[in-house]
């Protein structure tokens, strides 16, 4: 059974090659398209996105690139769902699929869950978030961003890339630490000491740390700029005005330390005025809004890979 539950267990490869089949879904000029024999390709199929955590953007994106690819889908969310009465989110899994779908997507806060429905399921699984375990698509539309934006070839060679925030309680983080350096970037983790991985943890992470924000704004040609994972933090707070002041990045922070040509990301949701400011959001620098257009194409190719006729499976 084909199951995507995290970039570290793909070759690079592999990678590449999901990123190639990404680009079948957007025009040069960066729009999302579907050509006309790709939209049947999931005629007859339903797929359940089980979203247990809430989500805009992937959520949203996983279900239009299900219609464009010409399948079903249907949402289950963690409101108003039979978890709210005690219903294990394994059994939640187990009950969708057992209504007869032909796949499932599926975001919730235990890092265990879409290793568990792998083994246990007899239908391809895709992780769309598992605590902060990984996050793959979201790793994928990252690398597609930045290859698409430095027409770096088919991998990142030579790119130096600073993640910025809160590391270690982020899937986006691993996930993109992950594929950065499979496709040859340096990766430079940055952010205040108890939001970075320890140096016991760190041998998990293809990457090194400082808790400068100037070393590593300086250094970077791409930042990818975290939010705080208010809702994993239990019981220790980050101020957020602290947080802004110290971490966060405005006009006058780039005009100190960043070149013009740095480029800025980030996963979204973005809670403007802490980790960066509404100009620095809208600016030339700013991928983001290109990010959440390639989400669309990513998964367009990730479904296909996974949950397409047997024979469009890479
Ligand atoms: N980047 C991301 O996962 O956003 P959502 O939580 O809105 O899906």
């Amino acid at each position: 059974m084909m199951n995507l539950i995290g970039l570290q267990e793909l070759s690079r490869q592999r990678m590449i090659a999901l990123l190639d089949a990404s680009e079948r879904y957007l025009s040069e000029d960066g729009q999302v398209i579907t050509p006309a024999e790709d939209r049947e390709l999931l005629r007859e199929q339903t797929f359940a996105l089980l979203f247990l955590e809430p989500s805009t953007r992937t959520r949203t994106s996983f279900d239009l690139a299900i219609q464009r690819l010409g399948g079903r889908s249907v949402t289950i969310s963690g409101q108003g769902s039979s978890l709210q009465k005690g219903e294990s989110a394994a059994d939640t899994c187990k009950t969708v699929a057992a209504m007869g779908v032909d796949g499932l997507v599926v975001r919730h806060h235990d890092r265990h869950l879409p290793h568990v429905l792998s083994e246990r399921m007899n239908l391809p699984v895709i992780n769309a978030g598992n605590g902060s375990g990984e996050h793959p698509t979201q790793g994928l539309l990252d690398a597609l961003t930045l290859r698409r934006h430095f027409n770096s070839g088919e991998g990142l060679s030579g790119l130096k890339i600073a993640i910025v925030g809160d590391i270690v309680h982020s899937r986006v983080a691993r996930s993109d630490a992950h594929i950065f350096s499979a496709l040859g970037a340096d990766v430079l983790l940055a952010g205040p000491r108890m939001l970075l991985p320890t140096e016991a943890q760190l041998d998990a992470w293809p990457a090194r740390v400082t808790t400068s924000r100037k070393e590593a704004l300086r250094w970077a040609d791409a930042v990818v700029v975290l939010r705080i994972q208010q809702e994993r933090l239990r019981g220790s707070v980050v101020d957020p005005h602290r947080y802004a002041s110290d971490w966060g990045i405005d006009q006058s922070v780039i005009e100190q330390y960043m070149s013009p040509l740095t480029v800025i990301l980030h996963p979204g949701p973005v809670i403007r005025g802490v980790e960066l400011s509404d100009p620095v959001i809208d600016s030339p620098q700013s991928l983001i809004w290109r990010q959440v257009t390639h989400g669309v194409a990513v998964r367009q190719a990730v479904i296909a890979a996974y949950f397409g006729p047997r024979e469009e499976r890479a």
